[in-house]
């Protein structure tokens, strides 16, 4: 934080009026589930974004991106969507406050990440979200976190065509430190799990595979879930999301629908019920249990929705490898990113060696390998 403050001070020749931090992401289980109205299972993580904001007199933003080492400037009456996706991001927040009535005065801004970009923990997100809290702060807007969500994922969806659900925009809103969080993507309800123990741990391992879901398979798996609700709606009227299919109506309509799809709805029903046992598992402290669940999601969607790729496939065999491991799966959108581990906290050091060591004499990529925790989610740090 004190570096964003420190090169805010010297860029803008002053001090910030705002502090906000936006965090990463993980999500323990429920995959591509979001935009299927089903249930997800994330959390706030201990690492994301810092903002320094300054309130300005007319209608320019002035925007530095620390670690990039990048600034934009545009101003908010008119501005042509940028060629730099970190702007567009941006940009894409701001045409939506603006559609949605709510035009912010100009501002400065520094921010730094503590989570790479396209790595799969939401950091596009965080940086979104991140922008939007300072926009409601500096001006004063009335804004509930559900508002926050809902333009977020609008942006996301219309400004920059990804046609993706709510998973990481609840997330990073609503999380809450030491807990995660079982979200009903249809009805939006939610409820809070706590969750620490002291013998085991959560390893994030970056495959250093990078992902933009505009280019990767990601609407594709969004639109083949349409088509089978389409499908499958002929005959079953109910059916209005992939959240009301069953195993059933898929093996009674087996002739008229195509393999990729009866896969990708498999795999989507299973998910789903994962969800559910994953959080009982939790409750009863059942590592045994979770790591199982983990390892089937990740067969899953290697197999039945096809997402992963051989980086993370290796990253999972690997940590499975480990005696200590209860289970892995790649996290996120798919297509490269990260992995999540759950492991024996001991063993926790001896785990990320093997894996470093064995992935980059395999794949000649250094993978970055860290420890997270459940952290807060976006919140104002400081304002005057
Ligand atoms: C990306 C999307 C989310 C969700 C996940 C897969 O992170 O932004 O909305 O679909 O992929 O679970």
């Amino acid at each position: 934080m004190n570096k964003t403050v420190d090169q805010f001070l010297t860029l803008f020749s002053r001090s910030p009026d705002l502090i906000v931090a936006s965090p990463g992401r993980i999500n323990l289980i429920g995959e591509h589930t979001d935009y299927n109205l089903g249930y997800v299972l994330p959390a706030a993580i201990d690492k994301g974004f810092f903002f320094a904001f300054g309130r300005r007199d007319d209608l320019s933003c002035r925007i530095h991106a620390l670690d990039l080492d990048d600034m934009c400037s545009f101003e908010l009456t008119r501005f042509e969507k940028s060629d730099k996706n970190w702007v567009v991001l941006i940009q894409g927040v701001l045409d939506q406050c603006i559609r949605s009535n709510l035009m912010p005065a100009g501002f400065d801004c520094v921010f730094s990440s503590s989570i790479p970009i396209g790595s799969g923990l939401s950091s596009s997100t965080a940086l979104d979200c991140g922008i939007l809290k300072g926009m409601v702060a500096l001006n004063d807007w009335q804004l509930d976190r559900w508002d926050l969500v809902n333009l977020s994922n609008r942006a996301n969806n219309e400004y920059l065509g990804v046609q993706g659900g709510i998973l990481d925009q609840f997330a990073i809103v609503f999380g809450k430190k030491d807990h995660s969080m079982l979200l009903d993507c249809r009805s939006r309800k939610y409820q809070y799990q706590s969750f620490t123990h002291d013998e085991i741990e959560w390893v994030v391992v970056d495959s250093g595979v990078r992902h933009n879901h505009l280019e990767s398979g990601y609407n594709d798996r969004a639109s083949e879930c349409a088509q089978l609700v389409e499908l499958v709606n002929r005959k079953y009227e109910e059916v209005k999301s992939l959240r009301d299919l069953t195993g059933h109506m898929l093996d009674d309509m087996a002739v008229k629908i195509p393999g990729a799809l009866s896969r990708r709805g498999r795999f989507i029903i299973s998910e789903n019920q994962r969800v559910l046992d994953f959080v009982e598992a939790m409750k009863n402290a059942d590592f045994q249990l979770m790591g199982a669940l983990l390892k089937q999601s990740h067969l899953g969607l290697k197999n039945g929705y096809e997402v992963s790729c051989f980086e993370m496939d290796t990253l999972v065999s690997l940590a499975d490898s480990h005696k200590d491991v209860y289970g892995a799966r790649m996290v996120g959108g798919g297509f490269g990113g990260c992995i999540i581990i759950l492991v024996k906290k001991r063993s926790t050091l001896d785990l990320i060696r093997m894996i470093e060591e064995k992935y980059e004499r395999i794949t000649g990529i250094r993978p970055n390998c860290f420890s997270i925790s459940f952290g807060h989610g976006l919140r104002i740090i400081d304002k005057h």
